[in-house]
């Protein structure tokens, strides 16, 4: 009976006062809500004021690619499948949420009964993902002065990570003039790409260091690489070209010697001190005793 009477109040209501109620009105407690993976997370999708008995209820995931049913005819599909349920009246509750679950999701609610028939929301879903253990590379000696370069990777981790670098388990500091142990070192330090610069090393800058990936879900850490920092001894690199240069310097000299004291001459003598047959050309290469030297001479003339 009162369900009749409601009914009636309904249907008069409807016809008479008030078209602007009768409307499907839908609001979310967390328009952006965000979960670690493999966590659960609620979609929330309140309807606020219907009047239609049995509304249809849709989500829609869109990504780049564009929308895609994840709620439909009642029933969870799509990436959700076997992931997801419904919590009444349109709430979506995903149980094992993955790092490919970040997306817009969109509550669509038509109440066909309604005035306004119908209203969407869209939600923002964030699923966090831990970083894993960053690669690290750390050169393992570096001469004194000379630049270095330390990098620290991790693509994993969502948010994209951001990286800190340690020095004998202390956290360099990101600028080296805050801190009176870093003040001259010539680093440069960005944590967006993890790269640990130095300009110039110093003695002071040799240690083990490692490199930490954090974002809001979590860190990790590669193991400490030792860096040692070596002197290039500018005098024994000079003397040692020195002693080359002296060592060259005497063999030439003493071949030179060798020639002029004639030790070579010889071995000459022999392989020239034939005459040329005459060809055509008519030029003899004879050798004459007094000078020691070659000449011209035509056949000719003789
Ligand atoms: C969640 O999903 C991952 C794979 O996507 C699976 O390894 C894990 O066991 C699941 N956790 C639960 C609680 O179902
Ligand atoms: C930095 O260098 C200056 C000048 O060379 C020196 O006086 C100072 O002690 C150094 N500071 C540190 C912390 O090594």
């Amino acid at each position: 009976m009162a369900q009749t009477r409601l009914a009636c109040l309904l249907t008069l209501l409807s016809t008479h006062c008030c078209f602007s109620v009768l409307a499907v009105v839908l609001r979310t407690n967390d328009g952006s809500p965000w979960t670690d993976e493999f966590d659960k997370i609620e979609l929330s999708c309140l309807i606020e004021s219907i009047s239609t008995t049995n509304p249809r209820i849709e989500w829609k995931k869109i990504t780049s690619e564009g929308p895609s049913y994840v709620y439909f005819e009642k029933k969870i599909s799509g990436d959700l499948e076997n992931r997801a349920v419904i919590r009444e009246p349109a709430t979506l509750l995903i149980t094992n949420a993955t790092r490919s679950d970040t997306a817009k999701y969109r509550c669509e609610v038509t109440a066909a009964d309604d005035q306004k028939s119908f209203d969407e929301i869209v939600i923002d879903l964030v699923v966090r993902v831990k970083p894993v253990v960053p690669k690290c590379s750390v050169p393992k000696s570096v001469p004194f002065g000379k630049s270095a370069e330390l990098s620290c990777v991790e693509d994993e981790g969502f948010p994209k990570s951001q990286y800190q670098w340690f020095k004998n388990r202390e956290e360099i500091p990101d600028d080296p003039k805050t801190s009176l142990k870093f003040f001259n070192s010539s680093y440069t330090l960005n944590a967006d790409t993890g790269t640990l610069k130095f300009i110039a090393v110093r003695k002071e800058d040799a240690g083990e260091y490692f490199c930490r990936a954090k974002n809001d879900a979590g860190y990790a850490e590669c193991t400490a690489q030792k860096m040692e920092v070596y002197d290039i001894d500018l005098l024994g690199i000079i003397l040692g070209v020195l002693v080359v240069v002296i060592v060259l310097t005497c063999i030439t000299v003493g071949i030179c010697c060798a020639y002029k004291q004639g030790y070579f001459s010889s071995q000459k003598q022999t392989g020239n001190n034939y005459k040329v047959p005459a060809k055509g050309d008519g030029v003899d290469y004879v050798r004459t005793e007094d000078e020691g030297d070659f000449r011209h001479k035509s056949s000719f003339v003789i």
